[in-house]
């Protein structure tokens, strides 16, 4: 996710961008820039770091000119640098991207044997040649940007200036957000609302395949076809503060129910699924060196130290290599046996995690290949690992992990199919069978989503409850003890999280009728469900309130548990992913109900970069 901002009116843009560019800072931080157009020529100013980095260039030298765009950027190709950082130029053209250009590579390769050179490790550079190479050929902005837009394999929220048209802005979308600013001799577009609050409340949503022209007195809209088209205008009457939560109370909802569009942003450009394997940009482990793994150790704390449980189902049942997952902050102090046959993945959303870094390094000093899952490019472990593999969750505002688990998710499912693969495990039908299963997810995920009311019943119900226990079997396990997790940091409730299996061995002298147990049991794996059902028996018999996590199919545990949530039915491995997510609404629920600060519960921090 970045954020984007452009602006052509009465005024100096470089201000009005910068104030922009603050309001969708959520989008994104790890760098930012501006172009500026004063006559025919284009003034850019690009820093690294937070915003207040560009706004100190800007302010020292100010740009001058009355047509602008703005962008602050969340990497994914191409770490954090002045380089890197948006807008892209070439031959005279500026733009900023927001998406993935699936296909920058070979692209890039076409354009440098015509005698481009490249500036920047991003795939996002690659429109500004474009663009300009379809002018050079004669064509109009208009044209030259559907031009370039017919060879990119991606998705895009772009903006475009040039000193060759220097009266106007383009910008076109497909995926990605983007919405206009109308106002009288001035016109915006954004990525985002809060972008757009201070200076107008009359918004166009741009629809995908949209391409408009923007000038001081009018915005023109054409659609994919090429043909103009009239967006009926909305007026927005959020706070400021509401839109850059896009309408919700707090960026743990936001970002809830960002899930969806967070799993396909990690799924997109991986999924070969006629050759029935993965592809991760930059992978550099061969064939040979994953068929010499002994052994995978998953590093990682809290929420990744959970999705790194549930990542051992997967990568075990798919590669057959044998999967440890240690917690990362007790890994080194225990003389851990390494062999150089060995691979360490260090699971982190941020990727400073202190603990899981050290523990990464601790193992690569001792000899093993190591990797990171990770959500920020650039981050230290990025930087420390010999293969990073991106989640592209966007920036998790949240203290509570919510899209990064279920990415991380997502992303060793990919890599257990990889490995597979690689290993000759698995054939290529089986991995086109797993990589069906997990282009379903979104949708899923969307389905799970709705489960919200029936959460919000239950959470009124025990919004005052002093102790929950999560139970479940298998991979289930981790979802137990994530859901525990996640309830405890924002609601402040104790909650544990416990194998199913495990009950009959202490906690279940916990079980009366004030304690509510949540039991996350869909049909899949079956390992698991047929002896969950028995644990709900062991609860009711003792008078435990029970909580049922099933799939919308099943009559049977419906009967047994006093309260159900309901989630689509799904494969064994996929499971793990859809029961999450009623857990995490539960947690922001009963929080909220408790008048938490929910986005910043007491004591925590986002990233915790201390032992
Ligand atoms: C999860 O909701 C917590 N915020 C915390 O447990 C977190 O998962 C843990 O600190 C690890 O952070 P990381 O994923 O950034 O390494």
């Amino acid at each position: 996710m970045c954020g984007i901002v452009g602006y052509i009116g009465d005024k100096q843009s470089a201000p009005v961008l910068v104030s922009g560019l603050r309001r969708l800072e959520y989008r994104g931080y790890d760098s930012a820039g501006l172009a500026v157009l004063d006559g025919k020529k284009l003034s850019v100013v690009r820093a690294t770091g937070k915003l207040k980095n560009l706004e100190g260039r800007v302010a020292t030298d100010p740009p001058q000119g009355k047509i602008g765009i703005g962008h602050t950027r969340w990497a994914t190709h191409g770490r954090p640098s002045d380089e890197n950082a948006h807008p892209h130029t070439y031959e005279g053209v500026a733009v900023v991207h927001n998406g993935i250009i699936e296909n920058h590579l070979v692209l890039k390769e076409q354009l440098k044997a015509k005698g481009h050179a490249f500036s920047s490790e991003t795939d996002s550079e690659v429109f500004a040649h474009l663009i300009a190479a379809e002018m050079k050929a004669g064509k109009r902005l208009v044209d030259a940007v559907r031009g370039a837009i017919r060879q990119v394999k991606g998705t895009y929220a772009l903006v475009v200036v040039t000193e060759h048209e220097a009266d106007r802005i383009v910008a076109t979308k497909d995926s990605q957000p983007m919405v206009l600013g109308l106002s009288q001799a001035q016109n915006f577009v954004a990525s985002d609302i809060p972008a757009l609050l201070e200076h107008t409340r009359d918004v166009v949503f741009m629809e995908d395949g949209d391409l408009a022209v923007l000038t001081p007195e009018k915005v023109e809209i054409f659609d994919a076809a090429n043909k103009a088209v009239t967006r009926a205008p909305r007026r927005i009457d959020w706070t400021p503060t509401m839109a850059e939560k896009g309408g919700h109370r707090h960026f743990m909802h936001k970002e809830i129910f960002e899930q969806p569009r967070a799993v396909a942003d990690t799924l997109r450009g991986r999924v070969l699924r006629s050759e029935g394997t993965v592809h991760f940009e930059g992978w550099n482990f061969t064939p040979e060196q994953v068929q010499a793994f002994t052994k995978v150790t998953i590093l990682a704390c809290g929420t990744s130290y959970h999705s790194g449980m549930a990542g051992k189902w997967m990568i075990e049942s798919l590669s057959r290599i044998p999967v440890e997952v240690e917690l990362a902050s007790e890994f080194r102090y225990r003389d851990p046996i390494v062999e150089k046959t060995h691979l360490a993945i260090a699971i982190s959303q941020s990727g400073e995690t202190l603990d899981t870094l050290a523990a990464m390094k601790e193992a690569k000093a001792r000899g093993a290949a190591t990797m990171t899952l990770c959500n920020v490019i650039g981050s230290a472990m990025t930087r420390e690992a010999d293969l990073t593999v991106l989640t592209n969750a966007g920036p998790e505002i949240g203290v509570a992990s919510t899209k990064a688990f279920t990415t991380q998710l997502i992303g060793l499912y990919l890599l257990g199919v990889k490995l597979g693969r690689l290993r000759n495990h698995l054939t290529v039908q089986q991995a086109q069978e797993h990589l069906t299963h997990i282009t379903e997810v979104p949708k899923l995920v969307e389905e799970a989503l709705h489960s919200e009311a029936a959460v919000k019943k239950i959470a009124r119900t025990y919004v005052n409850a002093q102790d929950f226990l999560f139970l479940g079997r298998g991979p289930m396990h981790s979802v137990a003890m994530e859901g525990a997790l996640k309830l405890k940091e924002v609601s402040y409730i104790h909650a544990e999280g416990y194998a199913g299996g495990e009950m009959k061995h202490g906690p279940i002298a916990l079980i009366d009728e004030k304690l509510p147990v949540v039991v996350v049991a869909p049909k899949e794996p079956k390992v698991s469900y047929e002896k969950i059902a028995g644990n709900i028996e062991e609860v009711r018999a003792r008078g435990g309130q029970v909580i049922a996590v099933i799939d919308a199919d099943d009559k049977h545990l419906t009967q047994l548990a006093d309260h159900v949530i309901t989630i689509p039915p799904s494969s064994a491995l996929i499971a793990p992913i859809i029961a999450t997510i009623p857990l995490q609404l539960l947690a922001y629920h009963v929080a909220e109900m408790r008048g938490n600060d929910v986005d910043q519960p007491r004591n925590l921090a986002k990233s915790v970069t201390v032992e």
